[in-house]
C-alpha cells in the first residue's frame, strides 16, 4: 500500500480547516504515516494541528469513532490523548482535526534509543502509563457491555467482508475456547508501541483511541509487547511499571495470534 498519498486539499475542506485553525501558514504530510490514514501537520495562525484522513469506508467508520471519542474525552485530563478541535466529513474522505503533540511514537523511541537501559525505561514507563489507563473509573464510558462479544460480531463482519487477515477456522476457534473471563477495564483497544507517544523520555500520550472502549484488558497488555516478546528484558520492564497482572502464553496467544488477526 502506498501511505500517505492521494490526497487533496479543495478550497472548501481547507476553509473549514481556517474556521478552527486561523489563517493557515503551512501544511506538512508527516514522516510517521499509520496504514489507515492520511495524517498532515498544519501550523496556523492558532498553533499547531493534525489533520487525520481516511478514504476507505472502513476506516472512515474508524476515524469517525475516534472523533466521537476525543470530543468525549475533551474536557478531560484523566486519560492523556490529544485534544479534539473538528470533524469533517467530506464525499471521499472524512478528517480528524485535533491538537498536535510532541514527541515520538514509541516504535520510533525504541528504534532511535541510544541503549538497552534506555529502553527499558521506555518500557516501563509504557506500562506504567497503561496501568493508570486501566485503573481509571471514567464515567466518559459505557461500563454495561460485553465487549468480547461485540469485538467477536465485528470480526465477523471484517471476515465475511473479506476486509481482514484471519480466517473461518480461526474464529471458530476463538468462539469455541474462550479465555477464563476477567474484569473489564477501560481499555485502548489497540495498545500498540505505533500509538502511544512519548516526550520528554516518558512514555505519555495515546494517539489512535478508536477503539477506547471498557474491554478486556488483556487484549491491550497481549499487543503492547506483541513486538518486544522475544526480549526478556524489555518484557519484565514492562511489567514492572505495569505490576497488575501477567499474561500466561495461552492468554497472548488469544489475542495476538488470535483476535488482532481480523482488525
Ligand atoms: N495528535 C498528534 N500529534 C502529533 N502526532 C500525531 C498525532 N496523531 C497522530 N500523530 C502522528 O501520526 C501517525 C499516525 O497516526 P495514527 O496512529 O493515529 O494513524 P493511523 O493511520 O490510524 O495508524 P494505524 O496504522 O496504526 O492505524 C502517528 O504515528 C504519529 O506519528
Ligand atoms: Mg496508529
Amino acid at each position: 500500500m502506498t501511505r500517505g498519498l492521494k490526497f487533496q486539499f479543495n478550497e472548501g475542506l481547507l476553509s473549514k480547516i481556517r474556521h478552527s485553525t486561523g489563517e493557515i501558514d503551512q501544511i506538512d504530510l508527516i514522516d510517521d504515516q499509520g496504514w489507515t490514514s492520511t495524517v498532515h501537520k498544519i501550523s496556523a495562525e492558532h498553533g499547531l494541528f493534525i489533520l487525520k484522513s481516511s478514504f476507505k469506508e472502513k476506516y472512515r467508520e474508524w476515524l469517525k469513532t475516534e472523533a466521537g471519542l476525543l470530543e468525549k474525552l475533551k474536557n478531560q485530563n484523566e486519560i492523556p490523548v490529544p485534544g479534539y478541535i473538528n470533524y469533517i466529513e467530506e464525499n471521499v474522505q472524512n478528517h480528524l482535526l485535533m491538537t498536535y503533540e510532541k514527541g515520538v511514537t514509541l516504535t520510533k523511541a525504541l528504534r532511535d534509543a541510544g541503549s538497552h537501559d534506555e529502553k527499558r525505561q521506555l518500557m516501563k514507563s509504557f506500562g506504567e502509563l497503561l496501568k493508570r489507563l486501566h485503573e481509571t473509573q471514567s464515567a466518559h464510558f459505557n461500563w454495561n457491555i460485553n465487549w468480547l462479544e461485540g469485538e467477536l460480531q465485528r470480526a465477523e463482519r471484517y471476515l465475511e467482508a473479506g476486509e481482514c487477515d484471519g480466517d473461518r477456522a480461526l474464529l471458530e476457534k476463538l468462539k469455541a475456547n474462550p479465555l477464563p473471563e476477567t474484569t473489564q477495564t477501560v481499555i485502548h483497544g489497540d495498545c500498540t508501541t505505533d500509538n502511544v507517544m512519548v516526550a520528554d523520555g516518558k512514555v505519555s500520550l495515546f494517539i489512535d483511541v478508536a477503539g477506547m472502549t471498557v474491554g478486556d484488558p488483556r487484549y491491550d497488555v497481549a499487543l503492547a509487547l506483541r513486538k518486544v516478546m522475544a526480549d526478556s528484558e524489555l518484557t519484565e520492564a514492562f511489567y514492572e511499571g505495569y505490576g497488575r497482572f501477567r499474561l500466561n502464553s495461552k492468554e497472548f496467544n488469544y489475542f495476538e495470534n488470535g483476535l488482532y488477526e481480523f482488525f
